[in-house]
């Protein structure tokens, strides 16, 4: 018999077909055993009718622990109130392999629990879609560039120089010289540039920060594209164009995932709209709230949201107070007290969130507040400034002296480089770094020397400006930043397969 996808059901109604996959869910009642079956492309009830299969075989479904391997034979039943649709009336079930108190049960568990677990928490609906996500951003990524005839190329993982810095290198023993795992494939990019034209890498990248936040990881997955004959602002046009390219073909495609992890589409749906380009100063204003941005103002905003917030943490303690009063007073049916219960557990997830809020709001205004004009954003002015839009900025034209080494001076006015950050909305921030490259010899070994790095490290990379120099600008794009914004993550570890940050490397 065939075997089938729970994803194409729907070809084979009234058919008898085989499916493989996983018990997601099992419940039993008199006669009958209800599994969720899960396949990695769908879930579907199987109902295993006692009347209908073996002694056997009816045994071996009433004793299916969660995560079970098994093979079902049955029918494809439509049935609109199913989830997914249809339904498999069992005619026959093997199992393939046992699965005895699988350490992930319904109840709720805390992340770093599921983290130890990340291997089985993989399997769990909202994580499969998650994946499913990134899997459908990395593929629009290579067909947007490949697209308009990008070349793929592959960066060296092992580096002899730094590109973002030094102070977060991972430094490796490379047959007893000093190597660095890579913290960016740009440099190789602009080389390759010159030799194709337009390039992207698509790699893993590396840094040594030892940042704890909900933005950071040690290894992740970075996009750089590299474009000969490109300014700043052909740049900014194509970050834009990918951007809005990939989410729209996430939205499209991965509806039912982003149905799962309970995403607000209409707010990604903006994705459509211009994206704003500020210049830093202006972007500071905002932040300092010297400037509105359609009628709104950094600093009265915060205020208000967390004057709003206090407010709401007094009601929502009250009505658990007065569920739990009822709850104690003896008076209710089971049925009551069951509901009440339930409206207490959501009130209190409902009232951490708002806890959070409380706690984060006054550092936000405070570093707003206290924002110093020239120094670069961090993760609270970034959050502060995103907030006020709804869809991704473009941060343009920074101060020189807080950006990399390799960006061009602005050639109106020289205490700026041309450099570009885009800040998601949503309060997410920074998702991809970029600029145009410096392509004046001299200018360029002058900051090589400014930022205290070793010119004969880049020997290489100067001949690039000796050789048939030409304007180029490129972008790097980070791909967990950008799983974690769409997806609306709290944190970016769940953004990855298996995620290397401060205190994680298992499993
Ligand atoms: O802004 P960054 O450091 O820029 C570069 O590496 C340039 N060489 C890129 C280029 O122009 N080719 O990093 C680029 C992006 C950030 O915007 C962010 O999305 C991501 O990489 N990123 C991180 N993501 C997760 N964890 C970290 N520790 C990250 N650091 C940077
Ligand atoms: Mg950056």
């Amino acid at each position: 018999m065939q075997t089938v996808y729970i994803k194409d059901l729907q070809k084979h109604e009234n058919q008898i077909v085989t499916l493989e996959g996983w018990v997601a869910n099992r419940r039993d009642s008199k006669g009958l055993v209800f599994i969720n079956l899960r396949d990695g492309y769908g879930m579907c009830q199987c109902v295993v009718d006692a009347n209908k299969v073996t002694t056997d075989e009816f045994d071996c479904a009433g004793k299916l622990g969660l995560e079970s391997s098994v093979k079902i034979n049955g029918t494809v039943v439509k049935d609109e109130k199913q989830l997914g649709g249809y339904e498999i009336q069992v005619t026959s079930l093997e199992v393939l392999s046992y699965s005895i108190d699988y350490p992930i049960a319904k109840k709720e568990h805390g992340v770093e629990f599921l983290m130890d677990q990340r291997h089985l928490w993989l399997r769990s609906q909202r994580q499969w879609a998650i994946m499913r996500i990134r899997n459908r951003l990395i593929y629009s990524i290579h067909q947007f560039f490949q697209e308009q005839d990008f070349v793929q190329m592959d960066a060296p993982i092992f580096t002899g120089n730094a590109c973002e810095g030094t102070s977060n290198l991972f430094e490796t023993d490379f047959f007893g010289e000093t190597a660095y795992l890579s913290q960016s494939g740009q440099l190789y990019g602009e080389a390759m540039a010159f030799a194709m034209n337009k390039i992207y890498t698509f790699g893993p990248t590396f840094r040594a920060e030892k940042s704890k936040t909900r933005r950071h990881l040690a290894e992740f997955w970075m996009i750089e594209p590299e474009m000969a004959f490109h300014d700043i602002f052909m740049n900014m046009d194509l970050i834009e164009a990918m951007l809005k390219r990939t989410v729209t073909d996430v939205l499209r495609d991965c509806d039912k995932e982003l149905d799962v992890i309970g995403r607000d589409k209409t707010l990604l749906q903006n994705i459509i709209k211009p994206f704003p380009r500020l210049k830093y100063d202006e972007a500071v204003r905002i932040i300092k709230g010297e400037q509105d941005v359609n009628g709104k103002n950094a600093i009265k905003s915060l205020e208000e949201d967390l004057a709003y917030t206090h407010e709401q943490i007094g009601i929502i303690q009250n009505e658990i107070k007065e569920r739990e009063e009822k709850i104690a007073g003896g008076a209710l049916k089971k049925g009551e007290i069951n509901f009440n219960q339930n409206k207490v557990d959501t009130l209190k997830q409902t009232l951490k969130d708002l806890e959070e809020d409380a706690r984060n709001i006054p550092q936000w205004l405070h570093s707003a507040k206290n924002f110093e004009y020239g120094n670069d954003f961090g993760g609270s002015d970034e959050t502060v400034i995103t907030r006020l839009f709804d869809v991704p900025i473009m941060v343009y034209n920074w101060p020189h002296a807080v950006k990399a080494f390799y960006l061009k001076r602005d050639p109106e006015d020289d205490r700026f480089a041309r450099g570009v950050d885009v800040l998601a909305p949503e309060g997410y921030g920074e998702i991809v770094g970029g600029g145009e490259r410096e392509t004046d010899l001299d200018s360029l070994i002058q900051k090589i020397k400014e930022h205290d790095l070793p010119m004969d490290a880049f020997e290489w990379y100067l001949d690039l400006r000796r050789y048939g120099s030409v304007k180029h600008a490129g972008f790097g794009l980070g791909l967990e930043r950008l799983v974690c914004w769409v997806c609306k993550l709290p944190h970016v570890r769940e953004a990855i397969p298996f995620p290397r940050m401060v205190g994680r490397v298992l499993p």
